[in-house]
């Protein structure tokens, strides 16, 4: 037992003089290790006289309990001294002016967000669907038949038999009245393709799809709605025009014309003279399109509307290639700040 003073004042010597997680490792094995020396106390018991050994055992535990104490907090310092080493080399100088440039929104982006906004202010929810369709909801369901003529108005790209990559967000439309029956008012933003290009046309753009189905909804509702949207999105003096024209998904069907907010219709370039210009076309929901969706044509109406927003875009920036809203000219693209 006499030992005992000998060996806590070596472990105590030798303790201090160790330096970093390595050191510290070593040391542990020599003293409090599976082989260490103190461990090796606990093996000496069979040595000690009978009536020796229960203040011998106590000693024993003593003496480890102190031991790993010291050996603790001895740890618990060299891991603070290890972190503030770290932190001194990962410092970072916060007062060096940054060199990182802000990036902006693609005017694509802006001028979806401000369509959401416009629409959203009158009550409109937004919906998203599959940009891989199926012809069922592509096209049949909308009362676009197999054989009819008004497919080839949309060049298709073609997956499988039956799946297309959707070429309008009309799909939409069906989609939204399967899930939810009237009042149904909502938008369907997303990306289209066709195949299709020139200045004018890409194979992948963007749409804006507009539903409104409820009680008593008439083509007035959607000129109404879309005043409201042209006056916001190009000036507070734009007015729309309705045009007959023909989509198999509405009856009647309208294309929308905007009076020219350039030269506010007495006639300019960008209005190629007439005033007006071409935006979007829309009109009242066909009834076949209503009963393949289980919605009563007798109870219910609706007006449905799209929207192409490279087009709306192209027109409120003045941008005459459709080009650069997708060549990512970053040159361009920092003129748009929102
Ligand atoms: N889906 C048509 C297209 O891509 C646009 C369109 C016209 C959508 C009339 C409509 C609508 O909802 O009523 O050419």
């Amino acid at each position: 037992m006499e030992n005992f003073e000998a060996l806590k004042a070596q472990y105590q010597e030798e303790l201090k003089s160790v330096n970093g997680k390595e050191e510290l490792g070593a040391f542990w094995q020599k003293y409090l290790g599976k082989t260490g020396q103190i461990q090796d106390l606990m093996k000496k018991m069979k040595d000690v006289p009978k009536e020796e050994k229960p203040e011998y055992g106590k000693k024993v535990n003593e003496v480890r309990t102190w031991a790993q104490d010291l050996y603790q907090a001895k740890a618990d310092e060299i891991k603070l001294q290890e972190e503030e080493k770290r932190y001194k080399a990962e410092a970072i100088d916060v007062t060096i002016p940054s060199e990182a440039k802000v990036g902006n929104l693609h005017p694509i982006t802006l001028v979806k967000q401000e369509i959401i906004e416009i629409f959203a202010g009158m009550g409109f929810e937004i919906f998203e669907g599959p940009e891989i369709e199926d012809d069922d909801h592509n096209f049949t369901r909308l009362n676009v038949l197999k054989d009819h003529p008004a497919r080839d108005m949309q060049d298709t790209f073609w997956l499988t038999e039956d799946l297309l990559l959707r070429t309008h967000t009309s799909p939409g439309q069906i989609r939204v009245m399967d899930k939810k029956k009237p009042p149904i008012k909502v938008l369907v933003p997303g990306r289209v393709f066709r195949s299709d290009s020139d200045a004018t046309h890409s194979p992948m753009f963007s749409q804006m799809e507009g539903l409104v189905v409820d009680k008593n909804i008439t083509l007035c509702d959607l000129q109404g709605m879309l005043d409201e949207f042209v006056k916001n999105i190009f000036s507070s003096d734009a007015r729309t025009r309705l045009r007959p024209s023909y989509f198999p998904f509405t009856e009647p069907s309208v294309e929308v014309d905007v009076s020219c907010f350039e030269c506010g219709g007495k006639g300019c370039p960008l209005c190629k003279g007439t005033g007006w210009i071409e935006v979007l076309g829309g009109g009242v929901v066909n009834n076949k399109v209503l009963e393949n969706c289980n919605i009563d044509p007798n109870e219910y109406s609706g007006i449905a509307f799209g929207i192409g927003i490279e087009r709306i875009t192209m027109l409120k920036y003045g941008i005459n290639h459709m080009g650069v809203l997708f060549e990512n000219d970053v040159n361009f693209l920092k003129q748009f700040k929102a």
